[in-house]
């Protein structure tokens, strides 16, 4: 069982509550990070939220949720040590894992259903980082400097 950080914008906060009720069925422990109700909020301050408690180890994991999955992906990957992925099928959510290495997963609302979004966050969660090949990619992923284009 792991502990996961969960955090969505309010068009994301409905599929987040689904997934976070069924992460706790599952038995998993979850910190929640909101939002909490359909007013809109701005999708950048929850990547963050959860980006922060994975980088920081007070999560192993970290589940993001907004209208495409997208945005608050790139928020998230602004946090160093954060390797968030944004996925639509539960191959790609199993992948993620095995080869980047990824600890945070990233879904869209308005894009995937409840039932894929479940099977695909349980992929994840099922999956192990393959190591191997794998390891030297991912380091060079790390080592890049956060906005290196904008200095
Ligand atoms: C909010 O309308 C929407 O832009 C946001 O949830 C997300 O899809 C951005 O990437």
């Amino acid at each position: 069982m792991a502990l996961i950080a969960a955090g969505a914008d309010h068009a994301g906060v409905q599929l987040k509550d689904v997934l976070v009720a069924h992460l706790r069925e599952l038995g998993h422990d979850v910190v929640d990070c909101g939002t909490h109700g359909l007013d809109r909020v701005d999708y950048p301050d929850f990547g963050e939220a959860v980006a922060r408690k994975v980088a920081a180890g007070e999560a192993e994991l970290g589940l993001c949720v907004c209208g495409t999955g997208i945005g608050i992906a790139i928020a998230a990957n602004k946090v160093p040590g954060v390797r968030a992925a944004t996925v639509h099928d539960v191959t790609s959510a199993r992948l993620t894992r095995e080869h980047n290495d990824a600890n945070v997963i990233c879904l869209g609302e308005r894009l995937v259903g409840p039932e894929l979004a479940k099977e695909s966050l349980e992929a994840f969660l099922e999956a192990t980082f393959e190591e191997g090949r794998h390891v030297a990619r991912v380091a060079k992923i790390d080592a890049l400097l956060p906005n290196e284009s904008a200095q």
